[in-house]
């Protein structure tokens, strides 16, 4: 069975705080957060680390800007020689919609499953990865969610500021959305080609592959460690969490 994971991370990192010289790059995100170095390598390559560590998957697609592709090719080669098939790196979009597109697009058509794993998420365990995967194959879609602690509140307005409440929402009924969010490679291609015909923008694939009659996509629990490495304070709890995982090994 071919599953190939396609990483995008092309992103330009705008919810980090940028161009703010006299502080090092690492802790304001004046550098992207995926190359971001966490004890000396990038978060890209920690995340490549743990999908080549998987027995579950055979080729990686990692989506990247074009001028960044001759860099990271050579950066990830040696990472990628664990695996069955091969390491590509491709450029991505404008929107993490497009870059997953056209990391698709670069798969092997005789690909069986395609996992989708945001690169900033480097904290991803094999036991999650298999289990995700494992319930794809069941079921022909599934993704890794977790259960809300916080209550949740629908409001009108800018969240940012003069935001109103209009309804709490039930926690009993919500998941938060993670990935890997796995689908049975036609599945995937159908969603994609769904989403360009009636221009529909998602922020994740499953939200793509919702809109596709008589497939149901199951969720997988995973764990609040998996975090996307989205604002800056958000690299102090990286940090803990890779010298855990050293620490575990
Ligand atoms: O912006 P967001 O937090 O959704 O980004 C999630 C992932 O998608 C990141 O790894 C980011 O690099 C990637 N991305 C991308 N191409 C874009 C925007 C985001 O590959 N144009």
């Amino acid at each position: 069975m071919k599953t190939a994971v396609i990483l995008p991370a092309a992103g330009l990192g705008t919810r980090m705080q940028r161009g703010v010289p006299a502080a090092p790059a690492e802790t304001t995100g004046t550098s992207r957060k995926q190359f971001m170095l966490l004890e000396g390598a990038p978060i890209l390559v920690h995340t490549v680390r743990k999908f080549v560590a998987s027995p579950l998957i055979t080729d990686i697609a990692v989506a990247v800007r074009e001028e960044e592709i001759d860099w990271v090719q050579e950066m990830l080669a040696k990472e990628g020689r664990g695996l069955l098939g091969a390491l590509r790196v491709v450029a991505g979009g404008n929107t993490r919609q497009e870059s997953v597109e056209s990391a698709f697009a670069a798969l092997d058509p005789d690909t069986d499953f395609v996992a989708v794993h945001d690169a900033v998420r480097p904290f991803i365990d094999l036991e999650t990865i298999r289990k995700v995967i494992e319930e794809a194959v069941l079921s022909g879609a599934a993704i890794v969610g977790i259960v809300p602690v916080d209550t949740v509140k629908q409001v009108s307005g800018a969240q940012a500021g003069g935001a109103k409440i209009r309804a709490t929402i039930s926690r009993e009924r919500l998941v938060l959305a993670q990935t890997p969010q796995v689908f049975k490679y036609d599945i995937l291609r159908r969603a994609f080609e769904a989403a360009s015909r009636d221009n529909f923008a998602g922020t994740d694939e499953s939200s793509l592959v919702e809109r596709l009659e008589q497939v149901e996509i199951s969720v997988v629990l995973g764990s609040e460690r998996n975090i996307k490495i989205t604002r800056p304070s958000d690299m102090d709890l990286a940090r803990l969490f890779f010298e855990q995982e050293t620490a575990r090994r």
